[in-house]
């Protein structure tokens, strides 16, 4: 069987959400013991069977660290003028710290007015334009929280950040945009590459860190990254192609024998050849996959103490 041979070291994603949420459950005793108890809704539109998954493991998680959470469930036919009543009801209540509106969103339901709507200080998805500016000014701002979580593997690890080349591969708002804007604020040397990128590997092997979040599987391949990077691997895709698995995963009975019972697997945006060639990188799944609910519930009890006058560490 062809192994991956390689000295790179795992970064693992889900370890660092461990302690992170381990770090929040105290917050959470501290804030009880004042007669607080942080809360947060989530609003999950229609029967889109990941996001279903994703919600419920959020309100599980909530559950785990002493965080009240709510599940609000509309159906797929809710207008935005229903949607906006929805969230100003949670605005107003003094219960609920946090608002998370699940994406996407059915087409006809207009997903930017939508979280503009939601109040700045309950925005613990780091998505509305006032936590966008303050992020990008420098100032204490619920962030994003894909891209927090990549910040705190590199940190947590002890991988330097400042004076580094970081490429992002992937210009969404909820990942690519924040997580290069984090890098910045980082002091990383910061490039942020797309679809429309001209050679696309000339940058990314210029990169010491380098963030793939595309949503194609295995697209970033071992010739695209320079030896010793960081490799931060922000895709989940279900590969259901059984000559796809042989590309990315050449001799790995145990992938195919995977594969072979359940009919897909689970592959990020960087082929794992890729991984040989690198320092260290992030495993899909137990990397950064880990890290987005672990900072949802440290957002959430941020928002609880800011939104009290609690002080507020700044990470
Ligand atoms: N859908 C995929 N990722 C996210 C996320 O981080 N927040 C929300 N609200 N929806 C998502």
């Amino acid at each position: 069987m062809k192994t991956i041979d390689t000295t790179a070291r795992v970064l693992d994603g889900v370890a660092i959400a461990g302690e992170i949420k381990a770090e929040v459950g105290v917050e959470v005793k501290d804030l009880q013991a004042r007669g607080i108890t942080p809360g947060l809704a989530v609003i999950l539109v229609g029967d889109v069977p990941a996001s279903q998954i994703y919600v419920r493991s959020k309100v599980k998680t909530c559950g785990e660290l002493g965080i009240y959470s709510e599940m609000l469930t509309p159906p797929e036919s809710i207008t935005t003028e229903e949607m906006l009543k929805l969230v100003a009801e949670l605005n107003a209540r003094e219960d609920i710290d946090g608002i998370l509106i699940q994406l996407p969103l059915p087409k006809h339901v207009d997903t930017k007015r939508l979280l503009e709507s939601v109040a700045p200080q309950k925005d613990v998805d780091g998505f509305h334009p006032v936590n966008v500016g303050r992020l990008q000014s420098g100032q204490p701002a619920l962030a994003p929280c894909t891209p927090a979580g990549i910040i705190e593997i590199l940190k947590r690890s002890g991988l330097e950040i400042a004076g580094k080349n970081a490429v992002v591969v992937g210009r969404s708002d909820i990942v690519g945009k924040p997580a290069a804007m984090m890098l910045l604020n980082a002091s990383a040397t910061v490039t942020v590459c797309h679809s429309k990128t001209i050679d696309l590997a000339k940058f990314t092997r210029g990169a010491d860190i380098l963030v793939a979040a595309i949503g194609r599987a295995g697209f970033v391949t071992a010739e695209m990254v320079k030896p010793g990077a960081v490799l931060i691997d922000v895709g989940i895709n279900r590969v259901t192609d059984a000559a796809e698995v042989e590309r990315l995963f050449p001799g790995d009975a145990a992938r195919a024998a995977g594969f072979a019972k359940r009919g897909s697997t689970v592959v990020g945006d960087i082929e794992p050849a890729a991984f040989a060639v690198s320092g260290a990188y992030t495993p899909v799944p137990g990397g950064v996959g880990a890290l987005t609910i672990a900072m949802l519930m440290k957002n959430t009890v941020t928002a609880a103490k800011a939104r009290r006058g609690i002080a507020v560490a700044q990470g």
